[in-house]
C-alpha cells in the first residue's frame, strides 16, 4: 500500500522512474520499500502514539504557562510528564542540548534554552516538545501569548499558525515539497512578514531528524514528490522583520538579527492515500 512501484516517479523529484533513480540505493538500506522516507503502518502507529503524548504534554504546558512562570518550570513540567508516561524527552542531551524542551521568547526564532527568567506580560513564547515513546519520535510546538501583547505580536502568532495550516493543506500524494513552501511563503509575505530559511522542517519518526528537509519557502511543483507513508514536520518560523537569524554564544539560541519578533507552530504529519493525517494531536 505504501510502496513506490518501480515505474513510478522517484520520490526525490528528479522526474526519473524510481527504478532508474533511487530504487537500488534505497534497497541497500534494508528498509520497507528500501526507502527510509516511507514508514510502515506499524511505524506510523508508533509515531502517532508518541505524537499524541507530545500533544498532551503541550496541553499541560498550556494549563500552567503565564506571567511569572519561568522557562525552567516549563522544562521541569515537560520532563516530568514525559517520564511519567514512559517516554524520553528527545531534546535532552541531543547534540549537547542541555534541557528537555525548547522555549523561544519574542526575538528568539528557535532552540531557546529554558532558564530562570520568568515570562512577563507582553511576551510571546514557543514551546517545542519532542517525545520518544517506544523508540518513536513525535515533534510539535505551539505559541503562547502572555497577558496582553502588542497587536503586531498577536498578528504574527496568528499568521504563523495559518502558515502551518496552509502548509498542511498542501500535503497529499503527488504534490511536492515546493508546493508546501510556496504556499507558506505567499501567506507570510502577503502579511509583510518573512519566512526563516536557516531552519526547516524534517523527516521524523525513527530518528529525530531524517530526510527530507522541509523548506518553508519554495516554488510550485519543485522538490521531492510526496508519497503515502512519508512522515515529516512542518514548522514555519515567521519573522516580523527580515528572515536573517544568528546563533548566540551558547551555540543554540537562534535570534532574529534585526531583533524583530519571531513565531512558530509545528506538527508531525503523515501523507495518506488521500491527503494528510496529523500525528501530533
Ligand atoms: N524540536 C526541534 C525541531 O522541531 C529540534 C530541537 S533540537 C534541540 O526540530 F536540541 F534543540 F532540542
Ligand atoms: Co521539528
Ligand atoms: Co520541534
Amino acid at each position: 500500500m505504501n510502496d513506490i512501484l518501480r515505474n513510478d516517479p522517484c520520490w526525490c523529484g528528479s522526474g526519473r522512474k524510481y527504478k532508474k533513480c533511487h530504487m537500488y540505493a534505497d534497497r541497500d538500506k534494508g528498509r520497507r520499500n528500501r526507502n527510509i522516507l516511507i514508514k510502515t503502518d506499524a511505524q506510523i502507529a508508533g509515531i502517532r502514539k508518541s505524537g499524541n503524548l507530545t500533544c498532551r504534554i503541550l496541553d499541560k504546558v498550556s494549563d500552567m504557562i503565564g506571567a511569572g512562570v519561568t522557562t525552567n518550570e516549563i522544562n521541569e513540567l515537560v520532563q516530568s510528564e514525559t517520564v511519567k508516561n514512559g517516554a524520553i524527552a528527545a531534546p535532552l542531551n541531543y547534540l549537547g542540548f542541555p534541557k528537555s524542551t525548547c522555549t523561544s521568547i519574542n526575538e528568539v526564532v528557535c532552540h531557546g534554552i529554558p532558564e530562570d527568567r520568568a515570562l512577563v506580560d507582553g511576551d510571546i513564547v514557543n514551546v517545542d516538545v519532542t517525545c520518544i515513546l517506544d523508540g518513536f519520535y513525535g515533534d510539535a510546538s505551539r505559541m503562547f501569548i502572555i497577558g496582553k501583547v502588542s497587536s503586531e505580536a498577536k498578528r504574527l502568532v496568528e499568521v504563523s499558525r495559518e502558515c502551518l495550516e496552509i502548509g498542511i493543506q498542501q500535503v497529499k500524494p503527488g504534490n511536492t515539497f515546493g508546493d508546501i513552501g510556496y504556499h507558506i511563503q505567499q501567506h507570510a509575505e502577503s502579511h509583510k512578514f518573512s519566512v526563516v530559511r536557516k531552519f526547516t522542517g524534517h523527516g521524523v519518526g525513527v530518528e529525530f531528524h531524517e530526510p527530507p528537509e522541509v523548506q518553508h519557502v519554495g516554488q510550485p511543483g519543485q522538490g521531492p514528490v510526496m508519497h503515502p507513508g512519508m512522515v515529516f514536520t512542518i514548522e514555519p518560523m515567521i519573522n516580523a522583520g527580515t528572515y536573517d537569524c544568528k546563533i548566540l554564544s551558547d551555540n543554540w539560541t537562534a535570534v532574529t538579527t534585526d531583533n524583530s519578533l519571531s513565531a512558530q507552530w509545528e506538527h508531525t504529519l503523515v501523507v495518506t492515500e488521500t491527503g494528510v493525517d496529523i500525528l501530533t494531536r
